[in-house]
């Protein structure tokens, strides 16, 4: 059987990956799912300097799913490259950074630094965290300034460049093409989309920085619907997010035309989420006697 899918130059082993933010930097993934057979793991999004993120409460369940503010915690790319990357090359996993920088100049730089780093398989370009004052979706909302920024990034970065959107935009597949324009080599659908929860208890927003991003099983049919439409619209790959806990989930992105899947609040509640689907899809092209995951890919669209 073979599960391998193409992104640009890189092949991935199968198209089951994590999701950037929900597995840190693969340490605590490791003690529940072999992490090299996945298809790649997204780091958390990176700055150049430690960021220490939003003051909390940074987490709220919803029903069928959950708002976070985190504001980019992250360990800053010199650790990254000195402490955690380490482990995940050892470990034999797909390393797909993501990169958050506040500016157009520090994602530069970061793109610039992991290029000219031995075992980085791709870039994922964060342009829409919605908990940050600075950069995050600011860069994913205006279309001039998203190309610009691509443009920039792609200029240093020598290999795979993906760029996760937002879908707080009126119309996503103008976004996709864009990044297509700009010389990107797939794109990440979705990000969390704009929430909002107010403590009735003092009468305020109950996150520090007001707004929140949702995500988990309640976006998954607009995710989907996001997926579908760039796939009809834009010839470029599209790596699926959105709610995805069951292999049912995974199958219908996969079946939209997503080459590849993350996993990522479900991962969060079961960490063996993305070990278990990968089993439950193998399990499911034996039974359909499917011998190639890319005859599933984009079958809704034919
Ligand atoms: C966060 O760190 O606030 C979430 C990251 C994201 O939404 O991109």
């Amino acid at each position: 059987m073979n599960l391998s899918v193409t992104i640009g130059t890189l092949q991935l082993k199968n198209p089951i990956t994590v999701a950037s933010g929900t597995a840190g930097y693969g340490e605590e993934l490791s003690k529940f799912v072999d992490i090299g057979a996945l298809g790649a793991i997204f780091t958390k999004g990176l700055s150049l300097k430690p960021r220490a993120g939003n003051p909390g409460p940074r987490i709220a369940e919803t029903p069928s799913g959950m708002l976070n503010s985190i504001g980019l915690e992250n360990v800053g790319i010199e650790t990254f490259l000195l402490h955690k990357l380490p482990f995940l090359l050892q470990s034999q996993a797909t390393v797909i950074p993501n990169i958050a920088g506040h500016s157009v100049e520090e994602n530069v730089e970061l793109a610039k630094i992991l290029s000219h780093t031995d075992g980085i398989a791709a870039v994922e370009l964060n342009v829409s965290c919605p908990n940050v004052k600075e950069g995050g979706i600011a860069f994913g909302q205006d279309i001039t300034v998203f190309s610009k920024l691509l443009e920039k990034v792609r200029a240093v970065t020598r290999g795979v460049l993906i760029v996760k959107l937002s879908p707080n935009v009126t119309d996503i597949t103008q976004f996709a093409k864009a990044a297509k324009e700009a010389g990107a080599n797939a794109v990440s659908a979705v990000n969390t989309f704009l929430g909002m929860k107010i403590d009735i208890k003092t009468g305020k927003p109950y996150f520090a920085n007001k707004v929140a991003g949702l995500s988990g099983p309640a976006i998954k049919p607009i995710a989907l619907r996001m997926v579908y439409q760039i796939v009809e619209k834009v010839d470029i790959p599209v790596i699926g997010i959105g709610g995805i806990f069951t292999v049912d989930d995974a199958l219908e992105f996969l079946m939209a035309g997503a080459t590849a899947i993350q996993i990522g609040t479900a991962t969060l509640i079961n960490p063996d989420t993305s070990a278990v689907l990968l089993g439950n899809l193998q399990d499911y092209m034996k039974k359909n006697s499917i011998n190639d995951i890319n005859d599933l890919i984009g079958i809704a669209h034919r």
